[in-house]
């Protein structure tokens, strides 16, 4: 194993986020070696969405560093984040609603090109060829995630489950090294989630590390590398999928609500 290998793709250094007098993140420190998938779990308000939010840069951590390949970027505003390599998803879906499911995903490719969305919409001649790589790479990203036959419907249109993987093809379409997924699950019907259990493997299997934040403990334990325990803010417990189902700890918070 060469040196940069061993760098982790993402760590999180005594990393703490304060609203007022709720503290949503106390000093969590844990790392996500590149190549893996590693899922954030832990009880509503535990501080996972905000974790994430942190690391996509929309809010600033109120102290504690956050390192991607081993380059500070909690500093760094959303935008550049992007640049970087590291793409999301949100709980509540932020699709362009009345806009196609594949100029949704267009737009996430639109950091990746030198001309930027506006110029491709606005169909200036010399920006006819970019555009239409990014209509077909944002095809490509949309048969990936099994929607091909949505591509020209109305993103609102979409039940919720597949608005969910629209939002996955968008963040794939940005190419990131990184790939963090805020409850991507939610909505699915169990069908739906083991197939998206494939998805984030097939999605692994290209190079991009995922984090993922999920409530569905079938689908966390069955493809996690590792697992991360978030309780108030606090880092509970880390571990394989199988350290963490027998931690008591764990079991008392979390999963033994679950049963
Ligand atoms: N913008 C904000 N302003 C004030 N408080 C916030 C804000 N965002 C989050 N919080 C608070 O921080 C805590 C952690 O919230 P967060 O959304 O990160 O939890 P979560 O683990 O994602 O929960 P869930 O499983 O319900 O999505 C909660 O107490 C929440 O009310
Ligand atoms: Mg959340």
């Amino acid at each position: 194993m060469n040196e940069a290998s061993e760098i982790p793709i993402l760590e999180i250094r005594e990393l703490g986020k304060s609203f007022g007098g709720v503290e949503a993140l106390h000093d969590i420190t844990f790392s996500v070696p590149s190549g893996v998938i590693q899922s954030i779990i832990g009880p509503n308000g535990a501080g996972k969405t905000t974790l994430l939010n942190c690391v996509s840069g929309i809010i600033k951590p109120s102290h504690g560093k956050i390192y991607f390949l081993g380059k500070p970027i909690e500093n760094l505003p959303p935008h550049r984040i992007a640049t970087l390599g590291i793409s999301r998803t949100f709980q509540h879906v932020a699709l362009f609603k009345r806009m196609t499911v594949i100029e949704n995903v267009a737009i996430g490719r639109h950091s990746k090109t030198r001309s930027g969305f506006l110029a491709c919409t606005l169909r200036l001649s010399s920006m006819r060829r970019e555009e239409r790589d990014i209509f077909t790479k944002a095809e490509e990203w949309l048969e990936f995630v099994g929607l091909s036959d949505e591509m020209w419907k109305e993103a609102g249109s979409l039940p919720l489950g597949k608005q969910k993987l629209l939002e996955v093809a968008r963040a794939l379409a940005a190419e990131p090294r990184l790939l963090l997924l805020d409850e991507p699950a939610g909505g699915l019907n169990t069908s739906e989630t083991e197939q998206f259990g494939d998805l984030i493997e097939r999605i692994r299997n290209l190079g991009i590390t995922i984090l993922l934040i999920e409530h569905d403990m079938n689908l966390v334990m069955e493809k996690s590398d590792y697992v991360v325990v978030l309780h108030y803010g606090k880092l509970l417990a880390t571990g394989t999928p199988r350290e963490i189902k027998r931690n008591p700890q764990v079991i008392e918070v979390y999963l033994g609500k679950e049963e």
